[in-house]
């Protein structure tokens, strides 16, 4: 019996000396974690960066935002590069960090944009959205992403995937806010008699996004512009478009235009000031202005002294470009004819969002 008690109290004794040894093993365990994650932090800036702003959150509101911006060389990429950059000119500290995507980080273009400190260059292609992350430097987290994809060259497959895939990446690292640039929308009466390969591949790229909001790991914002002012550019490709609003829409139509500075405006506000409803999970459509072909040749006389340029050979050049090269661009102006031709109220007043700057 007292044998029995001895082994009781050794049993005892034994296993609180095991639950000592264990939690002291375990003591022992997190110490060494903790002085390796301090290591870590304190040699790693942006990690040091990020504990501070753990330990005071008032500071990571002083904290640039880095923003992943796609088509960064591109007509709406380098509008939001300067908006952004614009708003750091403006700011006591600066509000953006910029990553600019690029296909190839040595052309003219991309070394232009990396001349300004505030902008870094990333090598990436749309194809293989997740590799233009793994492609940051060393611990940058992306908070906001600019997502705009060609649209004429590429299939409407390709398109979706490019755009779907961006955002399904852009989730996976953790970004809060996504702007995607997509295009205006005639009335769901009108575009469902109409298929353009263009239109369609950015309905589904849009509901995509929304979709993968819903449950508000990342907020969004959609941008739907009208046509660019900057189509009609000096040179033959000015010439050519042009040509083919001359000889491929009725008279009377008025398309809407907008300038793609004006584009990169509402991004950046977007990313300035995410909270606004007017921007927080929102679409805009926004426009500069509606004009007629008469219009435009007539301010371009005004503005410039001289004529419009059309392309040489009269309606030729347009109309390979809109029916052989570049055939969506041809479905795309059959669809505005037609669409004229179903309703004259086309103009789209109830969707657009009229900017007061640069109308003409
Ligand atoms: N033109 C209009 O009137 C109008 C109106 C409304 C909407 N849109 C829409 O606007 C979009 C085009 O925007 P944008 O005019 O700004 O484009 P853009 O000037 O043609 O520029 C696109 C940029 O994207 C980059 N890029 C192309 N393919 C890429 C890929 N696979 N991976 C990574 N980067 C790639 C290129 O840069 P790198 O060569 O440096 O890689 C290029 O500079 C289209 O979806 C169109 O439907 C156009």
């Amino acid at each position: 019996m007292g044998g029995r008690r001895v082994r009781g109290r050794s049993n005892i004794a034994l296993s609180i000396s095991m639950s000592i040894g264990n939690a002291v093993l375990l003591g022992v365990h997190q110490v060494c974690e903790f002085v390796l994650d301090l290591r870590e932090i304190l040699t790693t800036p942006i990690r040091f960066i990020e504990y501070l702003t753990i330990l005071y959150p008032d500071m990571s509101s002083s904290s640039p935002k880095s923003i992943l911006v796609t088509g960064a060389t591109g007509n709406q990429g380098r509008a939001v590069l300067s908006q952004l950059l614009s708003l750091n000119a403006h700011s006591p500290s600066p509000l953006f960090t910029i990553f600019a995507v690029t296909r190839n980080t040595t052309s003219l273009s991309a070394k232009t944009l990396a001349e300004n400190p505030h902008v870094t260059l990333v090598q990436g292609n749309l194809d293989h959205p997740s590799s233009i992350f793994s492609s940051l430097p060393k611990g940058v987290q992306i908070w906001g992403v600019y997502s705009v994809q060609i649209g004429i060259g590429q299939t409407e497959a390709s398109e979706i995937a490019q755009g779907t895939s961006l955002i399904d990446a852009s989730l996976a690292h953790g970004v809060r806010h996504f702007v995607y640039s997509s295009l205006v929308r005639h009335p769901p009466s009108v575009a469902s008699k109409i298929r353009i390969a263009q239109f369609e591949s950015k309905v589904v790229i849009e509901a995509h996004l929304k979709e993968a909001c819903k449950d508000g790991a990342m907020n969004y914002t959609i941008l739907q512009p009208s046509g660019f002012f900057e189509n009609m550019k000096p040179g033959m490709q000015g010439a050519v478009f042009a040509g083919i609003l001359k000889w491929n829409l009725p008279k009377e139509y008025k398309l809407a235009y907008i300038s793609t500075d004006d584009i990169g405006w509402f991004a950046a506000q977007s990313f300035e000031d995410p909270e606004n409803p007017a921007y927080k999970n929102k679409e805009i459509a926004p426009a500069g202005d509606t004009r007629g072909f008469d219009d435009i040749e007539r301010i371009y006389r005004e503005k410039t002294g001289k004529n419009l340029p059309l392309p040489p050979m009269g309606r030729l050049l347009p109309w390979l470009v809109s029916n052989v090269f570049v055939k969506e661009l041809g479905e795309l102006f059959r669809y505005f004819s037609q669409a004229v031709s179903r309703s004259r109220s086309l103009v789209l007043r109830d969707r657009i969002l009229r900017l007061q700057c640069k109308s003409s």
